[in-house]
């Protein structure tokens, strides 16, 4: 099998993506701040905001790795600058030092998601959150684009989308594809954070729109497909994973 590191292993769409790739026959290696329950797979356990800890977490990881899943990833209950530095640059930590282990055909997949649609900031602030090197510099970002928990969260996610389509263009001639999947409200620990900060009526009303909010193997299914061969020549796009969410509601819009 594979090596397919998982970040946010330990629960939800993460420990769903890890039990469906398993269940494939492939290896996975977590990173996560709690032990991933499936006893097949090694955790680095390692808290996502801090640097130096992910870095020293994820040096023990030797040999190939043929594909990352970036599926940690905090909601807006967080301070903003705790979403930021989890969401966006944890992220960016784990691609970066895993990066020089990947090859041809590997495949990075980034969980954003459908909030990333309300994010409120335009593109050239994004950009700048995305050339953010560190703690400091973030904490400067947020001083000059002062956000809320949930705001930082909708802007996390629209990050992620970009950052998403920059680096498959940058890479696309090595071989290595990045993508990323948009859920709408998926059933998890994450969705009653989600509803404190966006109210249940709002959560709830999407599983009205929709019928029911989806299971984390929905999603899981979709990332495993996309960190696989089968989408060797999908590359730099998000896949919304919503049940037709997003329709709807341009629907009720026209
Ligand atoms: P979850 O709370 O069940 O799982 C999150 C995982 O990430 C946990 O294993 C947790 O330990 C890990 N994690 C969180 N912060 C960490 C840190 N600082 N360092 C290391 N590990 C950390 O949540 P869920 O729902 O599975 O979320 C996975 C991803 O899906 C997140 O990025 C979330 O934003 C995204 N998402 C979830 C939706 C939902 O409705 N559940 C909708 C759209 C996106």
């Amino acid at each position: 099998g594979r090596r397919v590191v998982v970040t946010g292993a330990s629960s939800g769409i993460g420990l769903a993506l890890t039990r469906r790739l398993l269940a494939a026959g492939e290896n996975v290696v977590a990173v996560d701040r709690a032990a991933c329950p499936e006893r097949a797979v090694e955790t680095l356990i390692a808290d996502l905001a801090d640097a130096a800890a992910l870095g020293r977490a994820l040096s023990a990881l030797t040999g190939p790795v043929h594909a990352l899943a970036n599926v940690a990833g905090v909601p807006g209950t967080a301070p903003a600058e705790l979403v930021l530095a989890v969401n966006v640059l944890g992220a960016r930590l784990v691609t970066e030092a895993l990066r020089p282990r990947m090859g041809a055909g590997a495949s990075i997949v980034n969980v954003a998601s459908v909030a990333a649609h309300r994010n409120v900031l335009g593109e050239p602030a994004v950009d700048a959150l995305l050339a953010v090197a560190d703690r400091a510099g973030l904490a400067d970002w947020l001083a000059r684009h002062p956000l809320t928990g949930p705001q930082a969260y909708d802007t996390s996610k629209a990050a992620v989308v970009r950052w998403t389509r920059a680096l498959a263009g940058r890479w696309v001639g090595s071989g290595v594809r990045v993508t990323s999947v948009s859920p709408g409200p998926v059933e998890t620990p994450i969705l009653e954070d989600f509803r404190s900060t966006m109210g249940s009526r709002r959560i709830d009303h999407a599983a009205e729109i929709v019928g029911r909010h989806g299971d984390t193997d929905e999603v899981a299914a979709v990332v495993a497909f996309l960190l696989g061969p089968d989408a060797s020549w999908v590359n730099g796009v998000d896949i919304p994973v919503e049940g037709g969410l997003l329709a709807a509601r341009a629907a009720r819009e026209t």
